[in-house]
């Protein structure tokens, strides 16, 4: 599978950036600025509605309805109850800090990532995104998970208050379950687990990494010239977490309570779920079965279950009037100053086709680049200015690209021998098919090809006082016998 050359990610961000112009045009004009007002220390100014942050996240993410419903309104209502919280008495806040840490479970390419991503920009938070698999427990091999708050602080453009805020996304959760093995559970990935649940509930965390030797110096050395210790700290009490994972196995472990518990028809009813419907089903009880401690389950509160996607789903996407991937292969091609097009019957093969990858919406950025990565390399060095993408391109790539070099290669030849002689050279059918073989054969391109054939030609033309003329494939053959047989004729004739 090629790399592909364009970023989904960072597209997300140009189109995303527009859209956050355009609100805050309106905002300033409005008077007022949505999301997290950063600037006035500790203030937090969060006012967006479960249902205004829902129908945003539907206007990108394809076939998640419920998912979305269930994440934009905890999302909402996390930060909603932040604002409140400074108003709140002692005696309230001991009762009601639950935060709404969430678990995404669902295979990849269905939109984990980016519908968080999503939400941090609408909602202008800063955003961390890690993957847990590089976390060790004493942090020195990997990372600490404190760096994440630490990289919260970098994203706040170095803002404390701005960064107690944010949101921190881990992905791959399901690598640090442990695997209870022969000899007990593993030590290692319950550590990093415990590290985690101390953040995702509420701790405090020191600005300066307790390993970076230059930032202890530094700190010192400003000890010393101030007299003051200066040790800042991120409370993580407001932070928002979000954990996704694959979670490949817990569907079994789902399917072996559902059966225990079932009775007789149940069991045949259970026994026909597909995985996604299974995983649905998901309890604490099945997590902590698959290797989470019960203490970091507890500090995950909503379970959300992303759908798969199929074929129509991945249509959708490619339908999507902000699909990433078609406007990200257009600005491949514009960067060449092709103009690159898609049919309906092209769209719906390649999703039919990325679907057969079974790598959800990735499925699509790989199949892209399979059918169009030779007219990517071929079509900047050619005279082809449009490209569209039909269905007989998505089937047969190497077939159509031939034939656009074939006719790119004539088209140029006719240009520069038209302009070089006033004469235009018309090919019939039989006389593309034979040059196209014929180049194949001597491994030249076919402008070289018609160079080398034709162009001597233009002497007898003018001989013959002809300013247009149809090369056939017997022309192609016998270049030479072939134009003095005209001019023998033409001159018999006259003759005559
Ligand atoms: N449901 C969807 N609707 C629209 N676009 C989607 C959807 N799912 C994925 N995409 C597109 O595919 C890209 C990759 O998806 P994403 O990064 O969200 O996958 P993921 O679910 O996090 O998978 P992984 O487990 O591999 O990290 C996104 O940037 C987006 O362009
Ligand atoms: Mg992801």
């Amino acid at each position: 599978m090629t790399k592909p050359a364009f970023d989904p990610d960072k597209k997300l961000d140009d189109l995303l950036n527009i859209e956050s112009e355009q609100a805050q045009q309106q905002s300033d004009t409005a008077g007022e600025k949505p999301g997290v007002d950063g600037k006035a220390s500790g203030k937090f100014d969060f006012d967006i509605k479960p249902e205004e942050l829902e129908s945003f996240l539907n206007q990108y993410v394809v076939d998640q309805e419920r998912t979305i419903e269930v994440i934009a309104t905890k999302v909402c209502t996390h930060f909603n109850r932040m604002k409140i919280e400074s108003r709140l008495t002692d005696d309230e806040r001991l009762v009601g800090n639950i935060k709404s840490n969430m678990l995404l479970i669902g295979p990849t390419g269905v939109g984990k990532t980016y519908i968080v991503k999503l939400i941090a920009k609408k909602i202008g938070v800063p955003f961390v995104k890690a993957d847990a698999t590089k976390f060790s427990e004493t942090g020195y091999v990997g990372g600490d998970v404190e760096d994440l708050v630490r990289e919260l602080v970098y994203e706040a453009d170095g803002d404390i208050n701005r960064a107690e805020y944010g949101i921190i996304y881990i992905d791959e959760i399901d690598k640090i379950a442990s695997s209870k093995g022969l000899y007990g559970p593993d030590v290692s990935r319950t550590g990093v687990q415990r590290n985690l649940l101390k953040l995702m509930e509420e701790a405090e965390v020191d600005l300066k990494t307790p390993h970076d030797l230059a930032s202890q110096v530094e700190a010192a050395m400003e000890a010393q010239r101030t007299g003051k210790v200066s040790r800042r700290k991120i409370n993580t009490r407001n932070i928002l977490f979000i954990v996704s994972g694959a979670f490949s196995g817990l569907e079994e472990i789902i399917g072996k309570r559902l059966n225990k518990q079932a009775i007789g028809f149940e069991k045949k009813k259970f026994s026909s779920l597909n995985r996604m419907d299974m995983l649905k089903m998901v309890r604490t009880e099945d997590l902590i079965e698959f290797g989470f401690e019960s203490e970091f389950v507890g500090r995950l509160p909503v379970y959300v279950v992303l759908n798969e996607l199929d074929e129509n789903g991945l249509y959708k996407i490619l339908k999507n009037k902000y699909s990433t991937v078609v406007l990200g292969k257009k600005m491949d091609f514009r960067a060449y100053g092709i103009d690159l097009s898609f049919d309906d019957e092209a769209l719906r093969l390649l999703s039919q086709k990325a679907h057969e990858e079974k790598t959800g919406a990735r499925g699509l950025l790989s199949v892209f680049e399979k059918v169009l990565i030779k007219f990517e390399k071929s079509l900047p060095s050619t005279q082809i200015k449009t490209l569209e993408a039909t269905a007989e391109l998505v089937n047969d790539p190497d077939m159509v690209l031939k034939h656009l070099l074939i006719e790119d290669g004539i088209h140029s030849f006719q240009k520069s021998f038209l302009v070089d002689h006033g004469i235009y050279l018309d090919f019939d059918e039989a006389a593309i098919k034979k040059i196209q073989e014929m180049a194949g054969e001597r491994l030249k391109s076919v402008k070289q090809l018609c160079n080398d054939l034709f162009n001597d030609y233009y002497h007898g033309l003018r001989l013959l006082k002809m300013d247009h003329f149809t090369i056939t494939s017997d022309a192609v053959e016998h270049p030479g016998e072939y134009l003095n047989e005209i001019i023998k004729n033409n001159f018999n004739k006259s003759a005559r």
